[in-house]
């Protein structure tokens, strides 16, 4: 396994790209705040020290680009020692408002994961389909035990069920944006989470058809 010596924090602020507001004029309602996100971090950190107290090393594996916000914090939360924070490509959405219905998943960074305790680190549970294909993923390349953690989870029937062992807030079943979750690659960087304006879904949806047929 490499350890990137840069930590995933400094990573995103050395981006020109990222803005750390608390909230944003696209936003239709704010569902969960910036200082609700900070609590759940710190109970969250709680749960993961207790769940692992035991353990000597523990790979946190952070599936790109929705859970990278969540991993930053949870890494200062921890803090120094045991848990090892590696980035995995698992993708379903591709950009838009549903899931595709297929995950691919690619890590540079995880090399050998055999009889590793590995803790998948995910934005938002919905249908269930890309933790169940991560975990089956990391179960046949031999890790030893296979954890999931997700910051959010959708209030919804998830039809691949793999109800995970640390959960951070429920949100409601619809399409919300900030903390690591996209719609077409923006709002990522904010603080809060929230349902976009109808009419910014609809100008960027229109805004893209245009291009394509132009
Ligand atoms: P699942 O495979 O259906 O459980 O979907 C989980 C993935 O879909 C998460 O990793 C999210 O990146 C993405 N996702 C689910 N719900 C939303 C949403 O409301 N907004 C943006 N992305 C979402
Ligand atoms: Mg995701």
């Amino acid at each position: 396994m490499t350890r990137s010596c840069m930590k995933i924090k400094d990573a995103i602020q050395n981006n020109p790209l990222c803005r750390h507001h608390d909230t944003c004029d696209d936003l239709h309602r704010v569902v969960i705040t910036s200082e609700q996100i900070r609590q759940t971090i710190q109970v969250l950190t709680r749960q993961i020290q207790d769940a692992y107290a035991k353990h000597t090393s523990v790979v946190i594996l952070f599936l790109l680009k929705g859970a990278k916000q969540f991993a930053g914090d949870l890494e200062d939360s921890l803090g120094e020692g045991k848990f090892e924070f590696v980035p995995a490509q698992a993708s379903s959405y591709r950009g838009g408002t549903h899931s595709t219905g297929e995950v691919e998943i690619n890590s540079h960074d995880m090399q050998d994961i055999t009889g590793q305790s590995v803790l998948i680190l995910d934005d938002m549970y919905d249908s269930g389909l890309t933790l169940k294909r991560v975990k089956a993923h990391l179960e046949t390349k031999g890790a030893a035990d296979v954890k999931t953690c997700v910051m959010f989870e959708k209030e919804c029937h998830h039809t691949h069920e793999v109800a995970p062992d640390f959960v951070g807030l429920p949100v409601p079943n619809e399409f919300l944006v900030g903390y690591g979750l996209d719609y077409q690659e923006q709002y990522r960087e904010l603080r809060c989470v929230g349902t976009l304006k109808p009419d910014i879904i609809a100008s960027k949806f229109h805004h893209e058809n245009i291009q394509s047929v132009s």
